[in-house]
Order: structure tokens, then sequence, then C-alpha cells
């Protein structure tokens, strides 16, 4: 091995379903000294299908075992989230670093735990906060905080889709999902608009469950939904700027594939709009009072997170900037620093969320408390 070899990193994956096989599994896979050393899931068949696919040792139905047995250096948590809580602390004491996917828990409260638990271990944590590696949201982010936009004024986000009616699985229950849409789509948009435009204050919020999501696809009849499928809010941030966010399931006809996803910043010196199914550009437009926005590349710099090992020309652009959130959790590891965003991050993301949720239940603005 030469002396510029990369530390090895050993990791074990835990939950490999979904989003394990998209994004982690994939991301993790291309890092020169990465080391896949065992997957944990409790359905023992796709375990074995994963195993085949990806050409992986060992593999466990109890997470636990697996990491008594294998002792990775790092995992990935990527299962439904009420077990998230578990999971992670099993792994901090078993001495991994940890990468788990949103939300970090059920609510406000447990994230706290959660975050203290990381912290006092000493151990590396990081949130999957994917939509943060957009291309499109690298240059977004430069644009702020180098002020090119002048002081944001108000920002919109949207994600808009169309799921059908039929069950979703663990999504659908308040009990292993924590909530819905808010958990599910909105959790992102919540962290990428404070990591733009710094913390929120406050918010008023509305929430509506359309479908009952009783019957599979398959015509199977499953209990029925508890959680919510549309969310909307209102956001004050801490800086005087304001936020208006609407997320939904069930919006038909919406964006290529049905899938729009918008972000857009309205700022003294110009305005700036992400949208996901553009990752390569953005909108952009200056001061004049007739300009139009302008379809401008993403330059270079920001198409992947610095010494990222992936060729952002190659493959699809809507999937393979999440390889970075891989690189960024290795990236932190090796040079032992934390990496961003981190398990704080997803604590203050959950304090905005339950802030949501209370202000629609009560019908009222609501300050989100100050986190510590
Ligand atoms: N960051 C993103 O863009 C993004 C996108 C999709 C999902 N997610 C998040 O990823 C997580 C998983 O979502 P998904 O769509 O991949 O779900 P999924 O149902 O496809 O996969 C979850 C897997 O976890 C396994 N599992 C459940 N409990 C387990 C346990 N105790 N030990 C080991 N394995 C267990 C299940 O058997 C399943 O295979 C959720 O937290 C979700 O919110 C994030």
């Amino acid at each position: 091995m030469s002396s510029t070899a990369p530390s090895p990193v050993r990791v074990g994956l835990i939950g490999v379903g979904g989003i394990c096989g998209f994004v982690h599994y994939p991301g993790l896979e291309r890092i020169p000294g990465v080391d896949i050393v065992a997957l944990a899931d409790r359905n023992a068949e796709l375990l074995a299908k994963r195993q085949q696919e990806w050409e992986v040792d060992h593999i466990y139905e109890d997470a636990a075992q697996m990491l008594s047995e294998i002792k990775p250096d790092a995992v990935v948590i990527a299962t439904h989230n009420a077990v998230h809580k578990e999971l992670i602390f099993q792994a901090l004491d078993a001495g991994a670093h940890v990468l788990c996917e949103k939300p970090l828990g059920m609510d406000y409260a447990e994230t706290v735990e959660i975050y203290e638990y990381a912290k006092r271990s000493g151990k590396r944590h990081m949130m999957a906060f994917t939509y943060r590696y957009v291309p499109a949201m690298n240059y977004i982010r430069h644009l702020i905080h180098s002020g090119e936009l002048g002081e944001i004024r108000h920002a919109r986000f949207q994600r808009l889709q169309d799921w059908g009616p039929f069950a979703i699985g663990w999504r659908q229950y308040k009990a292993m999902a924590g909530s819905g849409e808010l958990g599910d789509m909105g959790i992102h948009r919540i962290d990428f608009a404070q990591d733009l435009m710094g913390p929120i204050r406050s918010v008023t919020a509305s929430v509506k469950q359309w479908e009952a999501r009783e019957q599979t696809r398959d015509g199977q009849t499953v209990p029925p939904q508890d959680v919510e499928d549309w969310v909307a809010w209102i956001a004050e941030f801490k800086s005087g700027a304001t936020g208006v966010f609407e997320m939904g399931k069930l919006t038909r006809g919406q964006g290529p594939k049905g899938d729009h996803d918008l972000a857009e910043f309205n700022g003294t010196k110009g305005s700036a709009a992400y949208r996901l199914h553009a990752p390569h550009e953005v909108l952009l437009a200056g001061t004049g009072r007739d300009e139009a926005y302008k379809t401008v590349p993403v330059p270079a710099e920001f198409l992947t997170r610095p010494g990222s090992p992936r060729d952002p020309n190659e493959g699809d652009p809507n999937q393979i900037f999440r390889f970075d959130q891989a690189w960024e959790f290795i990236s932190a590891i090796r040079e032992g620093r934390d990496p961003k965003p981190s398990f704080y991050e997803g604590m203050r993301a959950q304090a905005v969320a339950d802030s949501i949720l209370l202000a629609a239940a009560e019908r009222r603005w609501v300050d989100v408390p100050d986190v510590p």
C-alpha cells in the first residue's frame, strides 16, 4: 500500500431497503478504501438478495449481532424512523460512527436525547439531508452566503408529487414514521431552508389527510393511514425573512414525472431558484425590474463536493449528486471532524417540525423552541 492510500473504513449497512440501494450503497461503494463489510436487515429475503447483488460476506437479521461480531468502524442506518434511536445507541455503544436517515427521531424530545448521546460518544454523527448535495443547491448556498443575492426577503419551497391513493407501507403510520409528508419531504426543506437562511423563529401551519390508503396496489387491505398527505406552513426566520412551504403526495400532474421540487429565494440584489428535475442549472435574475429569470448552468466547481470521487457527467444527474453524502461522511471520519449536517441539524429541523404540527393542531403561530 502506498503512503498516500486512503485510510480504510469498514462500514456496516443497517436497513438495506429502498434508499440504501438507491443512495447509500452506490455512494459508499465508489469511495476508495471503503469496505462494506456487513449488511443487517429484518427482512431475510431482501438481505439474501442484497448479499448476492453487492457481494458482501456477512449478513445479519439482527443489527446488534452484526455490531458485536463485525465491529464496523461506521454504520449507515436506513430503517423506518421509529427504530432510528435504538439502532443509533447500539451503534455508538459498539464504537461506530453513524450516518442516519431523516428524520433523526420521532419527535423533538427524542432528537435531543439522540444528539446528546452522540455528542457524549465522541463518534462522528451525520444526517442524511440529501438535498444539500444537489449541485444547484451548492451554487445557491454560495450565492446567498457570499451576499450576491443581497438580503433574502422571502423564499418559497414546494415539493409536490403524486404517489396515488394506495398504501405506502410504514410511511403511513405515526407509530413507525412519527409524521407523514412533513417528516418524509418537509424535514429536508426545513433543513436546507435553515442552512441557507438561518434559524426559523416561528411558524403557522395546516395539515390534511386526504386518503385512507387501506388498499395496497395488489389488492390487500391494511389498516388506514393516520398521518398527513399534505402540509403547508409559513415560517418567519430570525433574520426577519419569510418562507412559504407546501408539500403534498397527491398533486396530480405536477412537474416532470410528477416530481416537482422548487426552492426560490428573493433577495435585495437578485433572485435564484433551484428545481430538482434540473439539478445542474439554476434560474437567476438581477435587480432590473423588467428582468426575467435566465437559466444558468451550475459552474463546474459546484457540480460536486470538493474531492468527491464521482464524475458529475456520468449517470442520472438526479441520482448521482446523492453520492456526495457518503463522501462527506467518510471524509469527516478520515479527517477527524464533524460531518455537515450532523445530528445537531437533525435535532434543529425536528424542533421546527414539531412546532409545525402544534401550530396546525392549535390553528395559531408557534415559536420554535431554542435549540441548545
Ligand atoms: N434522504 C432521503 O432522500 C430519503 C429518501 C427515502 C427514504 N429516506 C429515509 O430512509 C429510511 C428508510 O426508508 P426506505 O424508503 O429505504 O424504507 P424501506 O422500507 O424501503 O427500507 C427500510 C428497511 O429497514 C429494514 N428494517 C426495519 N427495522 C429494522 C431493524 N430493526 N433492523 C434492521 N433492519 C430493519 C426493513 O426490513 C427494510 O428493508 C427512512 O428513515 C426514510 O425516511 C430518506
